[in-house]
This record gives C-alpha cells, structure tokens and sequence, in this order.
C-alpha cells in the first residue's frame, strides 16, 4: 500500500487501545479514511510468527482491508533491527500490504525496553532498523516510519528523518511533539514543513488537527497533502469529511457510509450509538468514545454530553438520549 506522493490523503492514526479493529472498523464505514495503521505491535524478545499478526491485526484474514475495503497497514514497534526484520516479513507472510514503524510512543515501559520515542535518541539505529525491514520486505510491499520531533530535542527531526529516508522508508507520518511534550499543545507543524522540503519521500503531518481551522493552518504551515488524525476521528466524527471536502477528495465508496448528525439531535445519536455498541465486544469503547466526543468536539458545552458521560451502560446512554428526542 503506497502513498500517492501527488494525490491527497487522509489517513486513521494508530491508538493503541482505543482504535482497535472493531473501532477502525466502524470510522473506515464514513467513507472518510483513504487507510490506516494498526495498533503498534511490540517485538520484544523474539521475532513474532504469522499467527500473532493475524490475532493481532485480524483484518489481515480478510485482505488487510476492513469490512469498507479500506487497507490497515501493520504497526510494529521495537529496538532490535533483526528481529523487526523477521517479525515485518512474518507480517507480510500473513497478509499485511505494508508495515508502518513506530519511533514515537513515549510509554515509559515501552521506552526503557528499548522501542518507541527513545529510538529517536539514536538516529543511525533508527536508520538501522528502517534499513534492515525494507531490505526484507518485499518492495510490493511499503514500509513507512511514524515519528515525532524528537525525545526531547525537536531539532531532532530534521536527522532522524532524513535518516528514515536514506533507511529505505518509503513515507514518514511526524507527529508535530517531542517524547517530552506527550501531547501537552501545541503541536509543532512548522518543522514537519522544513522537514517536507528537504525530502524527496512524502512526509504525512500530524498533531492536534481538531477544527478546519486546524486544518487549514496545518497544510499553510507544512505544505503537506497527506494528514492524519487521531484524537478527532473520535472526537469530532465530521471532520475528515469536511477536510476531504477541502482537499478536493471525493467519500470513498463504502458499502453504507456511516453519517454522523448534527450535535443537537441526540435521537439521531442514540441511533448511532446503538449501531456503534452492537459493532463492539464491550462498553467500554463506547465510554471512551464519549470521553473524546465530550472532549474534542466544538459543541462540548451541549448539555447532553455532560449528561451521558456519567451514565454507566450503553442502554442507559441509549435509553437517555432517545428521552431527550421526545421531549
Ligand atoms: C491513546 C493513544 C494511543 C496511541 N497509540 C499509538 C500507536 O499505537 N502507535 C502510534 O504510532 N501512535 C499512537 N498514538 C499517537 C497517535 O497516532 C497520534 O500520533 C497522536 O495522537 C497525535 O495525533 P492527534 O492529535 O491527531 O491525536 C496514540 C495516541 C493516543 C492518544
């Protein structure tokens, strides 16, 4: 799965326990994503077999794709560059279309065993690891590196990307933070634009894009056309289709585009929710679900959020949002 380096792109971010495979599958139904990336996958002590990337990554059983036929690539996180190597081809020999590395996750367990934000430390084992998975995947196969501008030195950026780059990356996704900032704002994106320029590969921004707003001094900051989203895919449903809409990009054909109403119609929410409940193992991504919504959504003061994100259960959500549509 290779980014077009000249047609615009909107892309799922990774969340590691929250954009899980029944979430990605659920968002991809707007029709809004062109891909996304999976949760990070940790090779620790040994390189993974096949079998773990299609427990993890189940939509490589059908095609990589999710039910909408929107491609998922292969997150996989860590500091040993043979046993990525390994464990990436294994990936592939299950069914991924391409691998996405992550040198960005600031988790202290994550970084004190040696993957993540701290690679970002080292730019030569970063370059090291990017080489050694591209050397073993097929070149059919992409291999892309996710990284944000540095541990604790954004000036950081600028080697370790071009470090991907002459690794063998074929893109890179920077999150506009160090691994110190975590995700206090703001998000940097005007180095994610010097790092653009000095680049022939095509570099996707990321950080903090909540509004159109966001948006639009986002792609006047980076002159970036490939955009990921993260937090706002859950927290503000909307706006992937109104930046589509502004990058000229068309709703992907999907079999029954899922569309989100208007704030003030909490029947048509109960809908969505009830929809989005049965689409998932459990309650508790719909309370996560609601924590973003309450968060990140421009209408957060709508009386309604303040009360549904107290209530315990999905039926109760759904029971006192579809009371607020009859009075
Ligand atoms: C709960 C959570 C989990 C995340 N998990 C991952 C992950 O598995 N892999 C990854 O590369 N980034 C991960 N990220 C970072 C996001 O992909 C993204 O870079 C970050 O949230 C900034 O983008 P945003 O402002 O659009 O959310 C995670 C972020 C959050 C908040």
């Amino acid at each position: 799965m290779f980014l077009n380096p000249l047609k615009p792109a909107v892309i799922l971010a990774p969340m590691e326990g929250v954009i899980d495979a029944p979430m990605r599958q659920f968002l991809t139904r707007t029709g809004h994503y062109d891909y996304c990336v999976s949760e990070f996958v940790r090779i620790s002590s040994h390189a993974l077999p096949s079998k773990a990337f299609k427990h993890d990554v189940p939509e490589i059983l059908q095609g990589s794709v999710t039910s909408s036929n929107i491609p998922v690539l292969v997150q996989i996180l860590g500091g040993d560059p043979t046993l990525m190597a390994e464990s990436a081809e294994n990936a592939i020999a299950a069914g991924a279309r391409g691998i996405d590395l992550n040198f960005g996750c600031p988790a202290p367990t994550v970084n004190r065993h040696d993957g993540g934000a701290t690679l970002l430390k080292y730019p030569e084992r970063l370059e090291g690891i990017v080489r050694a998975v591209r050397d073993r995947v097929p070149k059919k196969f992409s291999v892309s590196a996710k990284i944000r501008l540095g541990f604790d030195d954004p000036g950081a950026v600028y080697e370790n990307s071009r470090r991907a780059e002459q690794g063998g990356a074929d893109w890179i996704t920077i999150h506009g933070r160090t691994r110190l900032q975590g995700y206090m704002p703001p998000a940097y994106w005007k180095p994610i634009g010097e790092v653009k320029q000095a680049l022939s590969i095509p570099v996707v921004a990321n950080g903090d894009i909540f509004t159109l707003n966001d948006f639009k001094r986002c792609r006047e900051e980076t002159g970036c056309i490939h955009f990921m989203l993260g937090r706002s895919a859950l927290g503000v449903p909307n706006l992937a289709l109104a930046i589509r809409r502004e990058l000229g990009l068309d709703l992907i054909t999907v079999p029954s585009p899922l569309l989100f109403p208007d704030l003030d119609t909490p029947g048509e929410w109960a809908r969505i929710f009830e929809e989005f409940c049965l689409s998932q193992p459990s309650d508790k991504r719909l309370k996560q679900w609601t924590k973003y919504l309450n968060k990140h959504h421009p209408s957060k003061g709508f009386t309604w959020w303040d009360q549904i994100k107290v209530l315990g259960s999905h039926e109760e959500i759904v029971n006192h949002l579809k009371q607020l549509k009859a009075t």
